[in-house]
């Protein structure tokens, strides 16, 4: 089942912004989901593929010698050759688990990636040619075993990636979200990509290796690729959905993305040995929800040009002197979590100026201006390195307690020649002032000071978090000249978002703080805070964000990631 997009530019453009408007949430009704959950038919969390000869990985026997700030500096790693060792290193650190939680009986995993609702849509797979012990071909990951399932055996010894790379792809299998979320699920699936995506940018980091996001790859060529398209292979089981394909190349160089076209590769593909039936999920679905496969075919990607768009010289990142710096890179990947509740006893209502959490630990305005500079793509800097194409993201702060920083609205542009439409599309009233001490390459704006914590509150779907944590965010999507012309280009909204948000969500864990991404908000309530008319559709919030001062949730068991396993091939670096 290839999907074809038959549809016109205007119609897809036309079935995109009908999706984008109908799962909107807001203040009097949420976009349409199940009326409550059916757990009986909760999808299975792992998809597998019963036929298949699998690899079992290696596991990290010890933290990796790579610091976390270390991946920002990327001269100082060592760029380590393709193994069975270091693709599993690979593997774990993007995709692998990160820690079983339990509850009672019930027990989950949590992923170096997150997930909206932890319900993990995106499913991963390497095509290999050049590496010992790997046959070359299409290999899914179940991150459940840490396993690589052979799908496809190329039938020669290709010679088909470039720079001794291989390709990691990914699709999405668009009910695991939407039996929990309905709707606006599609959009959620984007942002898990998305996040994918940052988390195998880093992962690679680890190693001394790079990502290019192959820009000019068509949905269709990815999904022969990947065998998603093979009818036989899923019957009745859930389909995936072709999301992006990565090269990743062993070096400190940049590939060579404009010059690699995946025809050779598709067509290795097409003439492989293919193996394996993919696991159904839930043996019924009450809903499917045709909005999402209506969205899906109108977002199906051509093949292209290489977006060619290149980062300009900015200054170098500085590097902090805090705790971050000691942190081994793979430590504090597998501790990356969701905050769940924040600590506010020193952020009371009679103390409104307070800046420190219980404990002291301060978020300095310093924090926030690196945090920011993360944030715009530098060549050669994970993770926004990974993309070609020019920020289209820019970020919507509600300051609440930072030092340094008066509290109020504000606005980080990741591309400043926006500025121009921002003053024109926003209230007249505000004041585009730039903090004192925020270095002068970080075009943030402070737009109104003031207390905007429960405004934030209740524009996150009333969720505390928002409210309770030192710094909420509101990710703001150039949207419509992004995708008038190119609907599929939606997506890749999502994903730049979501990207975006595990540049946070690990930057708030290296100084001691936690961060949650944040779907659930009332989109057209946080445009008319900001003075967006309902009908101007130049920006759209896209994703949430909020960070604070985590609270553990004592009640929940954490056991290891990988000890039901029982393996013992851990590896030394
Ligand atoms: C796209 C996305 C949207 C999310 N939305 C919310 C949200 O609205 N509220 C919330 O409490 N957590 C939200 N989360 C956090 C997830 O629930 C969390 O990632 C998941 O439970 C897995 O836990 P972990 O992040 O600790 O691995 C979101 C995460 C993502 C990636």
């Amino acid at each position: 089942m290839t999907l074809m997009n038959s549809l016109s530019n205007k119609q897809s453009l036309e079935t995109i912004l009908d999706y984008h408007q109908q799962t909107k949430h807001h203040f009097q009704r949420y976009a349409s989901g199940p009326d409550g959950l059916d757990w009986q038919h909760q999808p299975e969390a792992f998809r597998t593929f019963k036929g298949c000869t699998e690899l079992l990985l290696p596991l990290l026997a010890q933290p990796t010698k790579a610091l976390y700030n270390e991946l920002y500096q990327p001269e100082k790693i060592n760029p380590q050759a393709l193994s069975v060792k270091t693709i599993a290193q690979f593997l774990e650190l993007s995709l692998g688990l990160s820690a079983w939680k339990q509850y009672g009986k019930n027990r989950w995993a949590l992923r170096c990636n997150p997930s909206s609702g932890n319900l993990h849509p995106t499913e991963s797979y390497i095509i290999i040619e050049n590496c010992q012990g790997i046959s070359a071909g299409v290999h899914h990951y179940v991150s459940r075993d840490h396993v690589l399932e052979k799908r496809c055996q190329f039938r020669h010894k290709p010679s088909l990636l470039p720079d001794n790379g291989f390709l990691i792809g990914l699709s999405s299998i668009h009910w695991r979200e939407a039996w929990k979320y309905g709707e606006r699920a599609f959009r959620y699936c984007q942002l898990d990509a998305g996040h994918a995506i940052a988390s195998i940018r880093y992962a690679a980091a680890t190693l001394g290796w790079q990502v290019q996001v192959l820009t000019s790859a068509s949905d269709a060529q990815i999904e022969t690729i990947l065998g998603i398209n093979r009818d036989p292979d899923f019957n009745s089981a859930e389909r995936e959905h072709s999301d992006v394909m990565l090269l990743i190349t062993p070096h400190h160089k940049a590939p060579a993305n404009g010059l690699f076209s995946l025809k050779k590769v598709t067509e290795t593909a097409n003439h492989g040995q293919w193996y394996g039936q993919a696991n159904t999920l839930s043996s019924h679905h009450i809903d499917d929800w045709p909005i999402i496969a209506e969205a899906t075919v109108a977002s199906v990607k051509p093949e292209t040009d290489v977006a060619s768009w290149q980062a300009p010289v900015l200054p170098k990142l500085n590097r902090t002197a805090d705790q971050s710096s000691a942190q081994a890179a793979s430590t504090l990947i597998k501790q990356r979590r969701s905050a769940q509740e924040f600590d506010i006893s020193h952020f009371t209502n009679q103390n409104p100026d307070a800046k420190k959490t219980a404990n002291g630990l301060l978020f300095t305005d310093k924090m926030l201006y690196r945090l920011l500079d993360l944030t715009l793509p530098r060549q050669g800097i994970a993770p926004m390195d990974s993309i070609s194409w020019k920020p289209a993201i820019h970020l919507l702060l509600f300051v609440h307690h930072i030092e340094g920083i008066e509290s109020g609205l504000y606005l980080f542009l990741r591309n400043d020649e926006i500025k121009s439409t921002f003053q024109t599309c926003l209230k007249q009233d505000y004041e585009w002032l730039k903090p004192k001490n925020c270095p002068a390459h970080l075009p943030l704006f402070r737009l109104i000071s003031g207390d905007a914590r429960e405004a934030v509150k209740t524009l996150s779907c009333h969720q505390e978090i928002a409210r309770d944590g030192v710094i909420s965010f509101g990710l703001l999507a150039e949207y419509e000249s992004n995708i008038n012309h190119k609907p599929w280009v939606y997506r890749q909204l999502f994903w730049e978002a979501g990207m975006l948000g595990q540049i946070l969500y690990l930057e708030a864990e290296s100084v001691g703080f936690r961060g949650t991404g944040i779907g659930c908000y009332f989109d057209d309530g946080v445009h008319e805070l900001i003075g967006l008319a309902e009908d101007d559709h130049t920006f759209q919030s896209l994703y949430h964000f909020t960070i604070g001062k985590a609270l553990a949730d004592n009640r929940l068991q954490t056991l290891p990631p990988y000890a039901h396993l029982g393996r013992s091939n851990l590896v030394k670096e």
